[in-house]
């Protein structure tokens, strides 16, 4: 959800007749969430997007939680992986669940998808980690890179088509509630306020419409409920001649984040950047620390009672962590404190500044690593903050 916009030709009143150059009708398409009482989008399209050619039989896709894996304090070391798999889905490693929310990362060896996926499960935000692209769907052409948060609302077909050069990988978090702008920023009829970190100016939607006319056999794998079902039609899905309305695709970089700061230490949610059901998304990002003549700008130790933290280090040193790389996952489970590690609470006394990028994934009912990600733990993070 960001603003109103429309891309392409639309005809002046919804639901009324819009004919193509040969007189038949271009085929309207309502994407609605919440039933008819959240945004959407009217979509036209040349073809019928119900002429579906033939159902392949569905590939089984999913995470088994790690049912043994316990309260632990967990770091994930991925900084080491070069790439998780061949392409775009069977490349998704996905490392933590629950009920609202899963994430995990992916770097594909395949830069350019073969297929178009659409995600019927739930909305995603990919971060783009390393990398630079496109994002062709059904909305339009976006381009993407290193930073991009990409929000793309479920039910979207698309298919990206990232550089050859240079590493990929992506931070992948799927959720099953609508990813949104945050509440307390926006005024009655949406708009950003002023103290909002970001603005409207900040949020790329898709800048020009990618129309595939040609006829033909167009494969769009579709998850739902752990399966990736393979639909095939007789026309590309990227047949829109025009749409417009309030749901679709869009990039906001973590560069354009602008940080809060104060004179003591400010807690996460002024790096809050996106809301969904159960769980928010925040991210961390080069600013001033705290210019109180006594701050510590190191967090304080911290009970979470009623959540788990994530956070995935992107760049720049974390003052208050020892032994976590670029691609490092700490989950600080409820029910544990947590907090610096040993040393690090004196050393950042009178630090002026960070550098560090990361994203912070809080979720307010308890998350399960996934069996993919046991090779990635590291054993000694729980007693990482106990001095010999
Ligand atoms: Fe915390």
């Amino acid at each position: 959800m960001a603003y109103y916009h429309r891309l392409g030709k639309i005809p002046p009143k919804r639901h009324t007749q819009f004919r193509q150059p040969d007189g038949s009708l271009y085929k309207e398409e309502l994407v609605s969430s919440k039933g008819f009482s959240g945004i959407y989008s009217n979509l036209y399209h040349i073809y019928n997007p119900n002429s579906v050619r033939s159902i392949g039989k569905p590939i089984p896709y999913d995470w088994k939680v790690a049912d043994q894996h316990g309260l632990n304090q967990t770091h994930l070391k991925t900084s080491g992986v070069e790439t998780t798999g061949e392409d775009y889905l069977s490349a998704r490693r996905m490392l933590m669940k629950n009920n609202d929310v899963m994430m995990g990362i992916c770097a594909p060896k395949q830069r350019k998808m073969d297929s178009y996926f659409k995600n019927a499960d739930g909305d995603e935000l990919i971060y783009i980690h390393d990398g630079k692209g496109v994002l062709y769907s059904q909305f339009g052409k976006l381009e993407v890179g290193k930073g991009d948060y990409v929000v793309i609302p479920r039910t979207t077909i698309y298919r990206f088509e990232f550089d050859e050069e240079g590493p990929l990988r992506l931070l992948i978090i799927e959720s099953h509630g609508p990813i949104e702008t945050v509440k307390r920023y926006r005024n009655e009829v949406g708009q950003l306020l002023e103290h909002s970190p970001y603005c409207e100016r900040d949020i790329r939607p898709p800048h020009e419409l990618h129309i595939e006319e040609e006829k033909g056999e167009y494969l769009v794998q579709i998850k739902k409920q752990g399966m990736l079902h393979q639909y095939t039609y007789d026309h590309s899905p990227l047949d829109i001649v025009g749409w417009d309305g309030y749901l679709y695709p869009y990039a906001l970089s973590i560069y354009d984040f602008e940080p809060i700061t104060g004179r003591i230490h400010q807690p996460p949610p002024v790096h809050q950047t996106f809301q969904a059901w159960g769980f928010v998304i925040c991210s961390f990002v080069p600013r001033l620390f705290d210019y109180h003549p006594l701050a510590i700008p190191a967090p304080y130790n911290h009970s979470n009672i009623d959540s788990d933290e994530v956070l995935y280090y992107a760049e720049g040193e974390f003052m208050s962590r020892k032994g976590i790389d670029r691609g490092s996952f700490t989950i600080h489970m409820g029910g544990l404190p947590h907090g610096p590690h040993p040393g690090t609470v004196e050393k950042s006394i009178g630090a002026k500044s960070t550098e560090e990028y990361a994203v912070m994934l809080d979720t307010f009912r308890p998350l399960q690593i996934t069996t993919d990600a046991l090779e990635f733990v590291d054993k000694g993070y729980p007693m990482s903050w106990t001095e010999d």
